[in-house]
């Protein structure tokens, strides 16, 4: 019986997704320590990583579905579900946090709470210190940030 289900999962074709996974783990997997690069590769092209992705990542690298699940949950980097229209991501490392990130950050929440197409992320770092608080919006990266700023991104991005 087992071997009547194992027979019925080889001969069903393999999704589009699932084959541009498995090319992409594949242009990779002869690296040293390749799994973290090929994560980020899927998720670049992909947008998320997927049960799916995860299960063909871990066939192409020989490596079980867990190990490369615990790698995908254990860096806050790796999204797991499609990523909303828009992302704020708020820089909460030391020198940001001196100059006001923390309240940057909480205004971010407030302002975009009841909009489930914004999400925010605290990251740690952009290498742009000298001119925190820093916030990327939707990947453009701007320093200074103020709470009128957010405000401001909110009314750009209207529904
Ligand atoms: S500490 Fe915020 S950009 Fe470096």
């Amino acid at each position: 019986m087992a071997r009547a289900g194992r027979q019925t999962e080889e001969l069903t074709p393999r999704s589009a997704r699932a084959e541009s996974v498995r090319e992409i783990a594949g242009r990779y997997a002869g690296e040293r320590g390749p799994l973290l690069v090929i994560l980020h590769a899927v998720q670049a092209e992909h947008g998320f990583l997927s049960d799916e992705d995860v299960v063909e990542i871990a066939d192409v690298l020989n490596l079980s579905v867990a190990e490369v699940h615990g790698t995908v949950s254990f860096y806050h980097d790796f999204r797991r579900t499609p990523p909303p229209e828009h992302t704020v991501q708020v820089c909460r490392a030391e020198a940001c946090q001196a100059v006001g990130a923390a309240g940057v950050f909480a205004a971010a929440e407030e302002q975009f709470a009841d909009r489930a197409d914004i999400e925010v992320r605290e990251v740690f770092c952009f290498g742009n210190c000298a001119l925190g608080p820093s916030v990327s919006f939707d990947g453009r990266l701007q320093g200074r940030v103020t709470v009128d700023d957010i405000a401001a991104a909110e009314a750009g991005w209207s529904r």
